[in-house]
């Protein structure tokens, strides 16, 4: 029996991965949320199943800004970050449908949340307070939450937000599982709405 000539093909054996992605959105996907939801991880998963590009809005801001967004904070104020946050989110919406994880306090803005509203898919990933506590305890980075005891403030962003990311066309319940699960999740909530919102 010949051997494979070295620039033939090997028989094709496509991983789970390489399937049809299970949805094909015709709008970028954004995560909204509470700190410590799993927007980024979850995100990235996402994009991956649906095999599109994935951005991190605070990712693009420090990018732009070439600060991190603890120096963001201590430089320009929250005002200034909120400003830099509001601006890279537009730019971000235009273009091909991607999956967007955003910084919790993005979707509080009137013009960005009308934007994402009008022109995306927004899935707020919501989970009980102990469970994001646990989770935002693990790293230092936010200057929200610096020195402080995560589980009040985020009683108190949570009583002041939730009814605004109770606006995202889709509400997934997240839990302390694995991400895939709630990936899992999404992807079936995006499917059973069809491509367009
Ligand atoms: C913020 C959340 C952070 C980041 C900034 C402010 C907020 O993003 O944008 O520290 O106002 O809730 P994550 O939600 O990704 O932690």
């Amino acid at each position: 029996m010949a051997g494979l000539l070295p620039h033939e093909p090997g028989p094709c054996i496509a991983p789970a991965a390489m399937a049809d992605p299970p949805f094909t959105p015709d709008r970028p996907i954004v995560l909204v949320g509470l700190m410590g939801a799993g927007k980024s991880t979850v995100g990235r998963r996402l994009a991956r199943r649906l095999r599109l590009a994935f951005v991190d809005s605070d990712e693009e801001i420090e990018r732009a800004a070439v600060h991190s967004i603890k120096e963001i904070f201590d430089r320009f104020g929250e005002a200034g970050f909120r400003d830099g946050e509001r601006r890279v989110l537009r730019r971000l919406i235009e273009g091909e449908p991607k999956v967007i994880a955003t910084g919790g306090g993005a979707f509080m803005n009137a013009e960005t949340r009308a934007l994402i509203l009008d022109r995306c898919l927004a899935v707020w990933l919501d989970a009980d307070l102990e469970t994001l506590a646990g989770r935002v305890a693990r790293r230092g980075h936010r200057p929200l939450l610096a020195g402080r005891d995560p589980l009040p403030v985020l009683c108190g962003l949570a009583e002041a937000r939730n009814p605004i990311y109770a606006e995202a066309h889709i509400r997934i319940l997240g839990d302390s599982g694995p991400h895939e699960r709630t990936v899992d999740r999404i992807v079936e909530a995006l499917a059973a709405r069809g491509t367009g919102a």
